[in-house]
């Protein structure tokens, strides 16, 4: 179908809550996405860092439609195999001790769930969590996002945390927590505002304010987990061990799937009939991330996101231009952020007229999240681009649609024959 087409139909028949790029798709490959516009598109967002191994990993796609020849559902009445062995493959991946999984279908999910399970482990009620973080769209979830613009005008939904301290302020930590905290929510990096890191220090006291108030530290793992930071968990970059981990989007490799993860004891509370969904952890979505977990370790997919961020990381850095106010981030999850939104949505328009897709989240800071297989010269397009783009920028102000130089579009299209196919 072609773009027009596809545009007009959603405009008729779906919500309007999305803002959508003008863009649709008919396939992926690799690390790339296939226009209906007839265009190859190098794809730095990989569904919101949900694309691990890229599109149409041939390993994935068999071992997908393998599984859905035989059993996409069956209900979590019964014993699920599939189940078992994902849930056994993640406790190979999380530290010592956490080996429980509960399966789920999203990332706001798996916070609900956490959030439930810490209440009933502490038989306490307040929840608190960090300004400016993202934890989904449901009732508790949205409660923990501290983001007014996310629960205005949702008020009589809103399962409200009790207080949200300043991320990596441990002093904001000190004045909200006290003995009848039940869970302290916190993701490893902010994504969604803008790839912000906090400090092993803040981490390790976070850890220990909740040790000495009984209080449960959950890491939200939805953006950060399976590998995106180039370590299987985003916490594990500052040594802490949590007592609740919460992960989805990578997790399946891009079929919807969402897990919370703790240890025997915490676990032990959610009895029978305490939670539980239809669809969580059915074969379909087990085989799935069974598969992206198995494609991962034997290609050694966690050292290569460590190595190739950090070198990403350098040269970003490396850019000399007032435009650029920070890099920031760690692994394949990295932040730059610019001296404005529009020069962020300027930098962001010139990449996809040249064939590269990038996103830009909260505050003008754009969110590199590719698929975690890229390689140095995918890697390399962007940073030229981002080089160029910022050079015709140099004493002008960005300006609307602006097109990019004829002999751009040219020397891309070579670039992307060259880099198509998978690992190189
Ligand atoms: C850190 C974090 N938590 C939770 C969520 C919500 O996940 P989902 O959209 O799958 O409900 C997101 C989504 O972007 C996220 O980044």
């Amino acid at each position: 179908m072609g773009f027009e087409s596809v545009k007009e139909k959603s405009d008729r028949y779906l919500f309007q809550n999305y803002g959508r790029i003008p863009l649709s798709f008919t396939h992926g490959s690799g690390c790339y996405l296939h226009g209906s516009d007839g265009r190859e598109y190098l794809d730095l967002v990989a569904g919101i860092a949900v694309n691990a191994l890229g599109y149409a990993h041939p390993d994935w796609v068999a071992a997908v439609q393998a599984q859905a020849a035989k059993m996409a559902h069956v209900s979590n009445l019964y014993y699920v195999g599939e189940q078992a062995d994902l849930a056994e493959r993640v406790a190979s991946i999380t530290p010592d001790g956490m080996d429980r999984t509960l399966f789920v279908n999203s990332g706001a999910e798996a916070n609900e769930g956490a959030l439930k399970l810490a209440v009933r482990y502490t038989g306490r009620s307040k929840v608190i969590a960090a300004f400016d973080g993202f934890h989904g769209r449901t009732s508790a979830a949205m409660g923990a996002t501290g983001q007014e613009s996310i629960q205005r005008s949702f008020e009589p939904l809103i399962a409200h945390s009790y207080g949200y301290f300043r991320f990596g302020d441990l002093e904001s930590v000190k004045e909200l927590m006290t003995r009848d905290v039940a869970a302290l929510i916190v993701e490893p990096i902010q994504g969604e505002s803008g790839v912000h890191t906090a400090t092993v220090e803040f981490f390790k006291g976070v850890r220990d304010l909740c040790t000495d108030n009984g209080t449960l530290m959950i890491t939200d793992e939805v953006q950060t987990g399976i590998g995106r930071t180039g370590e299987w968990y985003g916490i594990q970059n500052y040594g802490v061990v949590p007592d609740i981990m919460t992960m989805a989007k990578a997790l399946g490799g891009g079929v919807p799937i969402g897990a919370v993860n703790s240890t025997d004891e915490i676990s032990k509370v959610m009895t029978p009939g305490s939670h539980g969904t239809t669809f969580g952890g059915n074969p379909l979505v087990c085989a799935a991330g069974c598969a992206t977990i198995d494609i991962m370790k034997r290609d050694g997919i966690v050292p290569h996101v460590k190595e190739m961020g950090a070198r990403w990381m350098a040269d970003l850095k490396a850019i000399d231009s007032p435009r650029i106010r920070e890099v920031r981030g760690c692994g394949l999850i990295i932040g730059v952020e610019m001296d404005s939104k529009e020069t962020a949505a300027h930098v962001q328009r010139y990449c996809r007229e040249n064939g590269v897709l990038i996103n830009v989240a909260h505050g003008g800071t754009i969110r590199l999240i590719p698929p975690l297989i890229l390689t140095d010269a995918q890697k390399d397009v962007f940073t030229g681009l981002l080089r160029e783009v910022l050079e015709q920028l140099r004493g002008r102000c960005p300006r609307a649609g602006s097109s990019p130089p004829e002999n751009l579009l040219k020397r891309r299209s070579a670039s992307s024959n060259l880099l198509s196919g998978w690992y190189h």
